[in-house]
């Protein structure tokens, strides 16, 4: 069977600065991860940004990135270091001549040393330090940008920062903290939103992590529904002006009535019959909900902005994209209006407080010398992204 994509569907991939060149003094470096490793090298890709070029010109017109703003802005509402500038043009510009335009996320988990020191997203008062780093990437990088996401998964954020403590600053069951600042980043998007837009027509949202949460026992569906509420309702309201709804899915979380993941919950996903990949529950059809609801609720436009499978196995990974593609174009068939789809990632990066063994690249990066490996999942997404469509 062919599973075809409308004419006009915009395909990429997507990393985001941190996670890909050696760490600025941002609010990471330093931190050691989950699998031992330290966050500071990461994949060496700001000296390797003409070769990672080409790599990233074989998926799709469009490519998902950021900017390391601890690099670029290292004091406090300073100018823009004219090398850091002149390193991101160049690249935007290598990408712009392979036929690549950027959707730029201009807050990725990652801000500099000098804004967490003053409490970050905690304190409205922090909000015009990043409007100030909006503003200049607007006028330096807004000829490159086709779409703009404001902030990467501000309920990621809030949760693993102000919740479970697994981001820094590494708060826990901080939850009226959490809500305080998501407003903030909400109130940082809104003033954003109408400052890009009178410099840029490209279209502006963010992108909001979703997730398939279901409940086991009473107390279980209690907690997921609390959990999904908050997750998707609460976090998205102070994003609500926006030209799209960008949206990242991974997971399947089930409580019972503690969050199972397959990282501690192994043994209860196995019990249950659940498949997962190395982080969560596998479930793509979750994805298709959550299409549905987002469109059924605020009638707007939505992109996938992020969409992978975290495993070491490009088999798995070339299953996991035939399912995904195949729910978003069987919601594309019912109506909901999907601009386009962007896989996580590119190449394999350095995944957060878990660290780089923790893989999600179409390109297979050896951690030793740095090296990218075309993998066939890499062959296999990169066929979709020319011939709009693939054979089931
Ligand atoms: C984040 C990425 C991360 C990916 C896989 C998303 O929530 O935006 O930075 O690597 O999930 O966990």
């Amino acid at each position: 069977m062919r599973i075809d994509f409308p004419n006009g569907f915009i395909w990429g991939t997507s990393t985001a600065a941190a996670q890909v060149e050696t760490a600025g003094p941002h609010n990471w470096r330093g931190q050691k991860a989950l699998d031992g490793a330290v966050f500071d090298r990461t994949t060496d890709h700001e000296l390797r940004r003409n070769t990672d070029a080409a790599l990233i010109a074989q998926f799709g017109s469009l490519y998902r990135c950021g900017i390391d703003w601890s690099r670029i802005q290292p004091v406090p509402q300073g100018k823009f270091v004219p090398e850091v500038v002149a390193e991101y043009q160049l690249f935007f510009e290598d990408l712009r001549n392979r036929g690549v335009s950027i959707m730029l996320v201009l807050h990725h988990f990652a801000h500099p040393e000098w804004f967490e020191k003053m409490g970050a997203w905690t304190n409205e008062d922090n909000i015009p330090f990043y409007l100030e780093y909006v503003r200049l990437c607007v006028k330096h990088f807004g000829e490159y940008v086709h779409f703009w996401n404001t902030f990467n998964e501000p309920n990621v954020y809030a949760m693993n920062a102000f919740l479970l403590g697994n981001f820094p600053p590494a708060k826990k069951a901080r939850y009226f903290l959490a809500n305080r600042v998501l407003d903030n980043m909400g109130e940082a998007h809104d003033i954003a939103f109408r400052m890009i837009r009178e410099k840029s027509d490209a279209p502006i949202g963010i992108s909001l992590n979703t997730a398939l949460f279901e409940g086991r026992g009473i107390l279980g569906k209690l907690v997921a529904a609390f959990v999904g509420w908050w997750f998707m309702r609460r976090a998205a309201r102070p994003f609500e002006r926006c030209d799209f709804w960008g949206l990242s899915y991974y997971a399947y979380m089930i409580f019972d009535p503690f969050p199972v993941d397959a990282m501690q919950g192994r043994r209860k996903l196995d019990q249950w019959n659940i498949p997962y990949d190395k982080m969560w529950g596998y479930r793509p059809e979750g994805l298709g909900k959550v299409l549905r609801s987002f469109y059924k609720k605020y009638q707007k436009p939505v992109f996938i902005t992020e969409n992978g499978i975290c495993t070491d196995d490009p088999q798995k990974r070339i299953q996991a994209i035939k399912d995904y593609l195949s729910v978003c174009a069987n919601a594309i068939k019912n109506g909901v209006p999907l601009l386009g789809y962007i896989h996580w990632s590119t190449w394999d990066n350095f995944e957060w407080h878990l660290g780089p063994s923790y893989r999600f690249g179409l390109l297979r990066v050896n951690f030793d010398t740095m090296e990218r490996e075309q993998t066939p999942a890499a062959t296999f997404y990169a066929t979709i992204t020319r011939e709009n469509g693939f054979d089931l």
